[in-house]
């Protein structure tokens, strides 16, 4: 299976997942040029609006170290979800992955099935804000 290794790290990560509410874990396991780069696992609340997803949850942890990931060019971002089928990213995500990683790869994966898509593919139009000095960069 294409990405078996990337899977897995997405995978063991998933059992960290804090889903009380749904007992939907998700694991995500973000790469750059193959490596290993972030993690992230959803974190529910008893609020439940204010859920993280588990690819918002790598991202932060990207941004917290410095955002070197240069437009998300050589990004696979991988998500792991212990489902019948793969876990297609929320519009939350997809609007952060459009703003942080742009150029990235996604991949969503179940034990048996798996799903490839680009960032841009999973959100076309994107909202985009003008600011003084730019433009967002999109
Ligand atoms: N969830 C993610 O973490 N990522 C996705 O791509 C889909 C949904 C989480 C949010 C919530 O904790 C649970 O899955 C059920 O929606």
């Amino acid at each position: 299976m294409a990405y078996e290794k990337e899977i897995d790290d997405a995978r063991d990560v998933a059992k960290y997942a804090y889903a009380p509410y749904s007992g939907f874990k998700v694991g995500c396991a973000l790469y750059k040029d193959g490596r290993l780069f972030s993690m992230g696992v959803n974190v529910e609340n008893a609020s439940y609006g204010l859920t993280l997803c588990a690819e918002r949850a790598a991202l932060a942890r990207v941004v917290t170290v410095g955002h070197p990931l240069d437009m998300g060019v050589g990004v696979v971002l991988v998500i792991y979800a212990d489902a019948e089928k793969p876990a297609m990213p929320c519009g939350a995500c997809r609007q952060w992955m459009i703003e942080l990683i742009p150029n990235a790869t996604v991949v969503s994966a179940t034990d048996n099935a798996v799903e490839v898509a680009t960032v841009r593919a999973l959100l076309p139009q994107p909202f985009v804000l003008e600011v003084s000095d730019g433009n967002a960069p999109v």
